[in-house]
């Protein structure tokens, strides 16, 4: 009975240990990663699919950044295609250089996009993940952009068919009792 008692007295202190040690180790693992620049043998081992998940947000980048497909599309990627505030990276690489596109991702260098360098300098890309991305953006090229004004167009008017539809059908009974009401009475009166 003595042991039961002295232990339940140590369990405030046990489990007040417990929460700032949790603490710590939470504080540890959301410390930055510093970017590094992939070099340009990292960028050559870029792996597609690995970046395919990282772009699209199936993975998670390592320095919580957003993932790119909330502002980008790339390809033909899903229904409604990814975000539409940056430009569409379908065809980057032909656009920009290697270099040039390594500038924006390592966040360093001349070409920087002035939405994305506040965003990713407090959450950087590390140097894998850059040759992934990069690895990835370069087997875009060719792909059929995606073409979300048409879907987006579509399921509006599927909505807009149905809003129209259950009005229809809500007021149904209303129309027809005026009409009814409105025959009832010019046959009234033709009697
Ligand atoms: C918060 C929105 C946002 C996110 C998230 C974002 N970008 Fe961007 N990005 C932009 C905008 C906007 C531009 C166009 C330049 C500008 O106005 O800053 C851009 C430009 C680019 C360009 C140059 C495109 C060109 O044609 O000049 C590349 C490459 C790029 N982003 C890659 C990425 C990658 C890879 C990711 C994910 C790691 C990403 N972006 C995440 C908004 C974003």
């Amino acid at each position: 009975m003595m042991n039961l008692g002295k232990k339940f007295k140590t369990l405030p202190l046990f489990l007040l240990l417990a929460s700032i040690a949790l603490f710590l180790t939470g504080c540890a693992s959301t410390s930055v990663v510093k970017a590094q620049p992939a070099s340009a043998q990292e960028i050559a081992a870029g792996n597609i699919e690995n970046g395919r998940r990282l772009f699209m947000g199936y993975a998670r980048l390592q320095n919580d950044g957003p993932p790119c497909m909330g502002c980008h599309s790339v390809g033909d990627n899903g229904l409604l295609g990814g975000g539409a505030m940056g430009p569409d990276l379908t065809n980057v690489s032909t656009r920009l250089s290697q270099d040039e596109i390594a500038s924006i991702l390592t966040n360093s260098g001349s070409t920087l996009s002035p939405v994305m360098q506040p965003i990713f300098t407090d959450h950087p890309l590390t140097a894998s993940e850059q040759a992934d991305l990069m690895a990835f953006l370069n087997a875009s090229v060719g792909q059929p952009e995606s073409n979300k004004e048409i879907w987006v167009f579509g399921i509006s008017l599927a909505g807009f068919v149905a809003a129209v539809g259950a009005i229809g059908f809500i007021y149904r009974g209303r129309l027809r009792s005026v009409r009814r009401a409105l025959v009832n009475q010019a046959q009234k009166e033709l009697q």
